[in-house]
């Protein structure tokens, strides 16, 4: 039996459903991430998982306890909330103290727990300082000592690194992994950073209006989306609106457009309708005539690391995505040949708007 269990969970504000039928099982010591779109219902059902939040249906279990309707307190849970208000009056050390405090844990045991909680986040030389002595970075770290220091169960975060700049965030990133690998606490993290998701979590959690859309670890999920939505959520693609025409010998071939397109075949029926899809860093330039459709080079975006191509074709526009090798020859006008392998072609059942 799964360490976090979450049966049917339902939430209704009067007639607006916010989450629904949710079904999660997360392992001891795993770290799952919240994935999906502002309003999808990410931060309710973390805070039904707190106990802030009562659900209107379903059952919340944390080792093989229902804790659904037990209160927040009893829940032995860290938390962390997007607004990490700290106590402004009260040191680092008597910050992260506190949780020790309330829960009566002796003076010689909570310092000990306090340094090495502070340590692990590098901040053992800030004890004495105030919040407002330290930087964003800095408070969100005393944050997530104090969420972690009364050794919690679950630890619950709800878009943590939100108020960072990316170099910060990053830096966060690989910290927050490492310490919760060290102390294997059981992660549910709120965001709607597909990569911050991808780069922390054992798995994600896709939302879309209310429910989950999939779950899955992270390369999974990118290189087997089921849907368009959980397919453009993870990143960009190039998607087309086709029907199956054939199937045989492992491949499937789909219209779109009056051109016919192939993909390893997958179980989709002939005449489906389905939504053609490749990533822009499958795609390799060759010669005009030599790939599977030409293009024009309608535009080109240097990033450093990579260059974004636009490229216009007779069934849309497509993106396109190299690498730097300090090496370009394609200019905007040129006529080019786009070209990928069938497995790299993801076939997607059509999201009903
Ligand atoms: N107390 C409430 N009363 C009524 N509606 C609410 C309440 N709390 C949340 N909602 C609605 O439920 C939906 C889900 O909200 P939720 O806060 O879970 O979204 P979210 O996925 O965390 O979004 P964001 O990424 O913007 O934080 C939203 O449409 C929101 O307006
Ligand atoms: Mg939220």
């Amino acid at each position: 039996m799964s360490f976090l269990r979450l049966e049917g969970l339902v939430k209704r504000f009067d007639d607006f459903v916010a989450v629904e039928g949710m079904n999660l099982n997360v392992e001891k010591g795993e770290f799952v991430s919240l994935l999906g779109p502002s309003g999808c219902g990410k931060t309710t059902t973390l805070q039904m998982i707190a106990g802030f939040v009562t659900p209107t249906q379903g059952r919340i279990l944390i080792n093989n306890q229902d804790v659904t309707h037990l209160k927040p307190s009893k829940r032995n849970l860290g938390i962390v909330f997007q607004s990490y208000a700290l106590f402004h009056h009260m040191t680092i050390f008597d910050n992260v103290a506190f949780g020790l405090k309330m829960r009566k844990i002796d003076k010689v045991e909570s310092d000990e727990r306090v340094r090495e909680i502070l340590s692990l986040v590098h901040l053992k030389d800030f004890a004495h300082r105030y919040p407002r002595e330290l930087s964003g970075g800095q408070q969100q770290r005393v944050a997530l000592a104090r969420a972690m220091v009364i050794r919690p169960e679950v630890l619950l975060l709800d878009e943590p690194l939100s108020a960072l700049d990316a170099k910060i965030r990053e830096d966060m990133q690989t910290e927050l992994r490492s310490i919760q690998r060290t102390l294997g606490t059981t992660t549910i993290l709120v965001t709607h950073d597909q990569s911050e998701a991808m780069a922390l979590s054992d798995r994600v959690a896709v939302m879309n209006k209310a429910r989950l859309a999939q779950i899955d670890k992270p390369f999974a999920l990118y290189e087997h989306p089921r849907d368009s939505f959980v397919t453009e959520f993870l990143g960009k693609s190039n998607v087309f609106e086709g029907s199956i025409k054939d199937a045989n010998d492992g491949l499937s071939s789909i219209d779109v457009s009056g051109l016919n397109l192939l993909a390893n075949n997958t179980d989709h029926t002939i005449g489906q309708a389905v939504d053609f899809s490749i990533r822009p860093e499958k795609i390799r330039f060759v010669a005009q005539g030599k790939g599977v459709i030409d293009g024009t080079i309608s535009s080109r975006i240097f990033l450093g690391n990579q260059w974004v191509f636009q490229v216009e074709t007779s069934i849309g526009e497509f993106s396109v995505v190299s690498l730097n090798t300090s090496h370009i020859d394609i200019d905007q006008g040129s006529v080019v040949g786009l070209d990928w392998t069938p497995s790299e072609v993801r076939l997607l059942t059509r999201e009903v708007a």
